[in-house]
């Protein structure tokens, strides 16, 4: 059941993680912008050159990657993306504790879960139009998450994942 919540990208995205913590820690809180309930940094082009998989992505589809930060304490309910179908994402900081939990049958009472547990320097493609919830305890969540736009607006996850296959990062 997981395939249709998320997938893994078969890359390790170092040192990407790392040049994005530089960059969190390089900006002022001002600079954050609020955007979809989150507070948002959008990340220079020159980022993208960093790593191999997004360089080759962006050959193919346009998108606008950036960071989305979470603050202590919160949850983020149970809903679904309502500008994009699909997303890119990979976790740059959290306190380990951290939750995204999907449930792939919608709501009810009691209902089948499955949980995205992020594995360091890897990025997810993400079903944004699956139900998901974000719980977040004692530290800032940073995740990387990137967004289909221009031509590609509106790419669907199974359009994603065929990009990652064809690409040589798919399994
Ligand atoms: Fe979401």
């Amino acid at each position: 059941m997981s395939d249709m919540c998320y997938k893994k990208v078969q890359h390790t995205a170092y040192p990407l993680r790392s040049l994005l913590w530089e960059l969190i820690s390089a900006t002022e809180p001002d600079n954050w912008v609020p955007y979809y309930n989150f507070m948002a940094l959008p990340i220079p082009k020159e980022f993208v050159k960093e790593d191999p998989f997004l360089q080759k992505l962006s050959e193919k589809r346009d998108f606008q990657a950036g960071l989305l930060k979470i603050p202590p304490h919160t949850v983020y309910n149970w809903h679904v993306d309502t500008d994009r179908n699909c997303g890119l994402n990979m976790l740059v900081y959290d306190d380990g504790q951290s939750k995204c939990i999907f449930a792939p049958e919608g709501m009810k009472i009691v209902m089948p879960t499955v949980e995205l547990r992020y594995a360091p320097n890897i990025f997810y493609a993400f079903n944004t139009k699956v139900m998901h919830t974000v719980i977040n305890f004692t530290t800032p969540r940073y995740m990387f998450s990137l967004e289909f736009m221009g031509k590609d607006y509106g790419l669907t996850y199974e359009q994603l994942l065929a990009d990652l296959k064809e690409l040589g990062y798919g399994s």
